[in-house]
């Protein structure tokens, strides 16, 4: 296999198919940023009881250790939905893979991303939520392409605005693999390549 993720528990590089991707955002830097987000979350929802609407699959290692820094009480739900595939870009269709089971209505939702690339998912559950009259929703991400996203709506918390080049790791994925990387990777462009950006999340 030619794969590898060799040498440590956070590599400074990592080499998938002929692709070399260089960490963007060290574990530290994360952690310290989901610390701060966790802060302004606590204190925007104290005694509001916010559920926490998370977005499988890549946003299920944030929203554990953004969850675990809320000084609050709170709910957790899930819910799954698809917007690639395993394609290198959006198929522009959103596909529910699994509802979540929360009643919503007359609650505070917080809609948990680990990215938004085109901004189609935030789009599509803003619609469907709000079709079930809570009192509010609002959107958490860790990683927001603005150069990309396309939203009528203004994103309430965001960890780190990034450029369009792909990323994986934290959550994030390449055909379905990696997901178990610490560090937040960013594919680095080789000489003569002449565009190493291609969307997200494959
Ligand atoms: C990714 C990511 C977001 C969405 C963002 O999910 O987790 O949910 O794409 O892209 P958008 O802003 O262009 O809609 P994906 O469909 O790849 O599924 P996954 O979370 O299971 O990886």
């Amino acid at each position: 296999m030619s794969d590898n993720v060799s040498g440590s528990i956070c590599p400074p590089e990592v080499h998938v198919d002929n692709m070399t991707f260089q960490v963007l955002f060290s574990p530290e830097e994360i952690r310290q940023r989901v610390q701060e987000l966790g802060a302004e979350i606590s204190r925007r929802y104290d005694g509001l009881n916010p559920i926490l609407m998370v977005v499988l699959n890549g946003s299920f290692i944030f929203a554990s250790d953004l969850m675990r820094s809320l000084d609050i009480a709170c709910e957790v739900d899930f819910i799954k939905i698809s917007s690639y595939g395993n394609e290198m870009t959006s198929s522009g269709e959103i596909k529910m893979k699994k509802d979540y089971d929360a009643l919503v209505k007359g609650r505070h939702l917080l809609v948990i991303e680990d990215i938004v690339d085109s901004g189609l998912s935030l789009q599509f559950l803003k619609r469907k939520f709000e079709l079930q009259d809570p009192s509010s929703v609002a959107f958490v991400t860790l990683l927001h392409k603005p150069e990309n996203s396309r939203l009528d709506f203004k994103l309430d918390f965001v960890g780190f605005d990034i450029g369009s080049e792909f990323v994986l790791g934290y959550g994030l994925d390449y055909q379905q693999n990696w997901r178990n990387l610490p560090a937040v990777y960013v594919r680095r462009e080789e000489a003569g390549e002449p565009d190493a950006s291609s969307g997200n999340t494959v």
